[in-house]
């Protein structure tokens, strides 16, 4: 969503914001904007749609030389996305440029008050009011813009992130937060702010978290940081551990292509570091009290999309090797449903961005109501991790395409730890068991990676099947959440139907959408695990091949029972049920990007979506 971007200091001020607004592309927008201060005026441009059209506005309407400057990437949401609507907004006497993320409640209210007092607004978002509202508190602040901002923002009500410029103070750069991301880069000479760290990431690696409805003030050389009544804050520092190169596509002509293949790198690190010389789960960075982890009675994660999949597989994993129940819950629906959560629920925020705000607003519920919580989150010094008891770091590196890949295998790995960790510290799993299952685990970045060698037919499937108006996909057990999985990628990349349904459910009224050549994949269980359901998922198979359906089959190495059932065979490694789900998700993440690519789709962006959905 929305991308923040902010830099005061020496250096043109213009192309660090313009390129750090390319960095932030990702989140998904649809309108970008900048402003700068040059020679006591405030300076703005904004167009609607992508980068480019910005930059060609930039082209023929030049800005001039300015060392402070803010910008902004729009995901709509008042108001659509024209050059009216597109940030910074500005005061009506071009004295104030705000740029914001998050949507501001109260703002109707605001609206009319402004209105009353005769001030005319000229876009139909909700931003401007910050804007007017800023404007009219400056004097009455004696021109002090961060007083001016506090108490603008003890005013407004929701999620907001605040960034504003003066025209009379050029070497300043104001922002407030409030629910939504904003982390600092510290730099020499010159400082940052962005709604994450990859925008500042080429100039700075020296990063801060800051806290919740927090004010912070950035000259060239100082950061000041208050929160919303005016007393001083201490942030957080922290290191980015990844640098630009990170990044950029290296090579690939896509991020998601690019993070696919990272994946057996990405497994590896989920792991490193975790696992004692004498195999066991040693997880002290989540700082989880033993004592209170033998005390919970059940785990409930939320989450939302990809990374509540990785949560319904884990909870396969964690409820067989601790008997603790694990509910899964959409974070949209959690808190809304008064679930019972309390002082003996563990409850686990997994979100890749940290930034998620149906998941932030599920672990405030669940914190409320006195649960302990641990996020699994791949963002550090984001919200999400920032807000709960403890955290563990999923270390897959920054994830650029908006469709989840790494982040998804990385969160499956997390969740196991935390669960063979539970196992540990409560003495339901034998030692010899733990150890078995990390073996397992220390085995998939290279199973990972021969799958990855053989995604050639994968890809010729795809292309064959794009012009197929729906795709279904089949699972049983830990398969299920994978076809959950492997239908998401298709409708978020393809934009084609598609639902991944538990295979035994089809009979009990989704098998209606089966007609002739319809393609549905299968995952097929390990004949050599749970042999029930490999025969039961032959069964299904049956069922719809009757009517119609193409089946292709992801199944594993050496299983010949599947190839009479099956017109086409993905074979991906034989693997222990439980680690299946990192396999056979790979095939399906290809599968995807490949038909979306034939397509003609933009992949990495595509419509409608953003990474980071920071509005409920
Ligand atoms: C995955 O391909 C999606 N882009 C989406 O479902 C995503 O997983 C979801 O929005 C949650 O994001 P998070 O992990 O950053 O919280």
């Amino acid at each position: 969503m929305c991308g923040i971007v902010g830099y005061v200091g020496q250096k043109q001020a213009l192309e660090i914001v313009v390129a750090g607004l390319r960095r932030l592309e990702y989140r998904g927008y649809d309108s970008a904007g900048v402003a700068v201060i040059s020679d006591g005026q405030l300076e703005v441009r904004k167009k609607a749609g992508k980068l480019a059209n910005l930059e060609g506005l930039l082209g023929s309407d030049p800005l001039p030389d300015s060392t402070t400057g803010i910008g902004h990437t729009r995901w709509a949401t008042h108001g659509g996305p024209t050059d009216d609507n597109a940030h910074p907004h500005v005061s009506e006497d071009v004295s104030i440029a705000v740029v914001h993320n998050g949507i501001i409640e109260n703002f109707a209210e605001l609206k009319d008050e402004l209105a009353t007092a005769g001030v005319h607004l000229t876009s139909e978002t909700d931003t401007e009011v910050a804007a007017h509202l800023l404007a009219r508190e400056v004097p009455l602040a004696d021109g002090d813009l961060p007083e001016a901002m506090r108490r603008v923002c003890r005013r407004l009500e929701g999620a907001f992130t605040l960034v504003a410029l003066d025209r009379t103070q050029p070497d300043l750069v104001v922002a407030a937060r409030r629910n939504s991301p904003l982390v600092v880069g510290v730099g020499e000479g010159e400082n940052f702010l962005a709604s994450d760290v990859a925008a500042f990431v080429d100039h700075t690696r020296e990063a801060l978290e800051l806290g919740q409805d927090q004010v912070v003030v950035l000259t060239p050389d100082s950061i000041t940081i208050t929160d919303f009544a005016g007393e001083p804050v201490e942030a957080t520092p922290f290191t980015v551990d990844w640098d630009a190169s990170a990044a950029e596509k290296g090579g690939y002509d896509l991020f998601m292509l690019k993070e696919i293949a990272e994946q057996p790198k990405a497994v590896a690190d989920a792991l490193r570091g975790r696992i004692s010389k004498d195999h066991r789960i040693q997880l002290d960075e989540t700082s989880l009290d033993e004592a209170v982890l033998r005390d919970i009675s059940k785990v409930v994660v939320v989450a939302c999309g990809t990374a509540a999949h990785a949560g319904l597989v884990a909870k396969y994993a964690i409820e067989h090797w601790t008997r603790l129940p694990v509910e899964v819950e959409l974070a949209s629906e959690f808190r809304y449903r008064d679930p019972i959560v309390g002082p003996d629920s563990l409850v686990i925020a997994i979100s890749q961005s940290g930034e998620t705000m149906d998941t932030l607003m599920a672990l405030r519920h669940a914190k409320a109501q006195g649960a302990r919580t641990l996020a699994i989150c791949n963002t550090v010094g984001s919200t999400i991790p920032r807000e709960s008891d403890a955290v563990l770091y999923t270390y897959a590196g920054p994830e650029i395409a908006v469709a989840s890949t790494k982040a998804f295998l990385t969160q499956i790995i997390a969740a196991y730890l935390v669960g063979l960790y539970l196992g540990q510290v409560r003495g339901t799993m034998f030692e010899d068991e733990i150890r078995r299952i990390l073996g397992e685990l220390d085995d998939m970045p290279s199973k990972v990676d021969l799958v990855l060698d053989t995604t050639e037919h994968v890809r010729e499937l795809a292309r064959e099947l794009a012009d197929s108006t729906s795709v279904l996909f089949l699972g049983r057990h830990v398969g299920y959440p994978v076809a959950l999985e492997g239908a998401l990628k298709l409708k978020e990349l393809a934009y084609m139907h598609a639902e991944g349904f538990p295979a035994g459910e089809l009979k009990h009224g989704p098998i209606a959408l089966i007609e002739d050549g319809v393609p549905v994949i299968v995952i097929v269980p390990s004949p050599q695990g749970r042999a029930v359901l490999h025969d039961k998922i032959v069964s299904n198979i049956q069922e719809v091949r009757a009517r119609g359906a193409l089946i292709i089959a992801i199944a594993e190495e050496g299983d010949e029972a599947i190839v009479p059932y099956a017109d086409h065979i993905v074979r991906v490694p034989a693997v222990p049920t439980l680690m299946q789900p990192l396999v056979s998700t790979v095939p399906l993440q290809v599968f995807a990007c490949e038909m979306a690519t034939a397509k003609g789709h933009d992949v990495d962006q595509p419509r409608n979506l953003a990474k980071s959905v920071t509005v409920e």
